[in-house]
């Protein structure tokens, strides 16, 4: 039995994708190989979201082709958003690499990989299009080490039709394209039947959702109504998704958040910048104060909720005092987590060739800043939390925090405490103990469980 072995970079959608191309490929009488050495096929799927992605993904490749002059049966391939952005190039640039697989073809990578074991070493390339691929990644592999798995992934949508003038998601996922909500629901179903108790539904902009195809229901959106029809699933204890657009956060789903038992309380508001005049630039469709009003009305329908966000430093054309709008909403808003980049060019990007371009040095000290602004707020609210009890669902054993047993809160902050492996899959109430900035610990807080 051929052995395949595949490497995840970049975001929860490439996750699950990898996931599902498993699924595929055991479906085909391959296995599954647990580390690149004893893998007779090595898989990289890539992320082109930014500069350094790409580069770590073709080192990779690099020490892999090294590996391959000793072993020159090993089949090396790149797959998802690299793979579409850059096709056939890769395969000409590195002779050792023989397949490539854009991001609407994963579902084809199994018969690939038969082909090239039956045939002559050609390279094989497949970037194409292909409509209701959005449809084709959706078997799971639960429990693949020894597990039980219980917090799962649904892929709601494929694509995004933004444009933001940095983002080459756009050109390396295509356009929208959304599975229908029975199907959606119905898949859910399965993996509480499974034993899972928390989905994330995914997609490249989840909050259009459905648009092209469902017309508004009593002021809702489709995305609105798929969340509803998810609260509906029997057993399932816990909603959640990305990533969304800032500009679906409309009235129906700010209202979500008060209605929806399951939906947890936590809001990914990805705002990359605190100026209007960069937001513009940006294509983001919104203004500061448009964003500060849409905070206040989900802190005012969930108290409870948590916000995190993502931000861009030093994109082209940022003045100090651009970015120090983008530091002062930081300050304003409190955020609960931050995900903050450095502009990275990316080609064919409209911001690629915007002039005024920011240097190296000036994004790695705005990114600092920003950074730090975050640090003391989470610290900060931290600090807040110890005695209190909060609820977590019990994800696993984590390596690097001393084997201590993990679970995440409804509002998406992980805590660490001491449990055992009877734990995993449950929900359980715990008080937080001890914080950092980063980290909260807790202790089991019934006793008797
Ligand atoms: N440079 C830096 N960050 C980027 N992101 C997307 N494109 C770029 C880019 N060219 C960030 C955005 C987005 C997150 C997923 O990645 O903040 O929300």
């Amino acid at each position: 039995m051929k052995r395949v072995y595949i490497k995840t970079y970049g975001c929860q959608m490439n996750e699950r994708d990898s996931e599902a191309v498993a699924a595929m490929l055991r479906a085909r009488g391959y296995d599954i190989a647990p580390s690149e050495r004893d893998a007779d096929v090595v898989l990289l799927n890539t992320c082109s979201v930014r500069d350094l992605a790409e580069r770590k993904a073709i080192g990779k490749m690099n020490l892999l082709a090294h590996l391959k002059e000793r072993k020159p049966e090993l089949v090396l391939g790149y797959m998802g958003c690299m793979a579409q952005s850059r096709g056939a190039s890769l395969a000409e640039k590195q002779s050792a690499v023989n397949l490539v697989v854009g991001t609407q073809r994963f579902h084809r990578v199994p018969e690939y990989l038969d082909e090239i074991f039956a045939g002559d070493g050609d390279a094989i390339v497949d970037v194409a299009e292909e409509s209701g691929s959005e449809s084709t990644i959706k078997d799971h592999v639960l429990g693949t080490n020894g597990d039980r798995q219980v917090a799962g992934f649904v892929s709601i949508m494929q694509g995004c039709e933004m444009y933001c003038t940095f983002c080459i998601v756009p050109y390396t996922r295509g356009s929208e394209r959304s599975r229908p909500i029975a199907e959606i629901v119905e898949e859910v179903r399965r993996l509480v039947e499974e034993g899972v108790k928390e989905v994330t539904l995914l997609g490249q902009i989840v909050t259009s959702c459905g648009r092209k195809e469902i017309r508004k229901k009593n002021g809702k959106s489709a995305f609105v109504q798929l969340l509803e029809a998810v609260n509906e699933v029997k057993g399932l204890e816990r909603i959640r998704f990305t990533a969304p657009h800032p500009k679906g956060f409309g009235d129906d789903l700010v209202q979500a958040y008060a209605d929806l038992p399951k939906l947890c309380e936590h809001a990914h508001l990805p705002v990359q910048s605190g100026s209007n005049r960069i937001l513009k630039a940006m294509n983001r469709g919104y203004t500061r104060e448009w964003y500060l009003r849409i905070v206040d009305k989900l802190r005012a329908a969930q108290p409870k909720i948590a916000i995190s966000t993502d931000i861009i430093a030093g994109f082209p054309g940022e003045t100090e005092e651009d970015f120090e709008q983008t530091a002062s909403l930081m300050r304003d808003v409190q955020f609960d987590q931050a995900y903050i980049f450095k502009y990275s060019k990316r080609q064919d990007t409209p911001a690629a060739d915007m002039p005024d371009q920011v240097s190296e040095k000036e994004k790695e000290r705005r990114n600092q800043v920003v950074l730090e602004i975050l640090n003391s707020g989470m610290a900060r609210m931290h600090q807040k939390l110890i005695g209190q009890t909060v609820e977590i669902l019990v994800e696993g054993r984590s390596e690097k925090a001393g084997k201590r047993m993990f679970g995440r809160t409804r509002t998406n902050k992980i805590v660490f405490f001491d449990g055992g492996e009877r734990h995993q899959g449950e929900l359980l109430p715990v008080r937080i103990e001890r914080a950092t900035t980063i980290t909260l610990y807790g202790d089991i807080a019934i006793h008797n469980l």
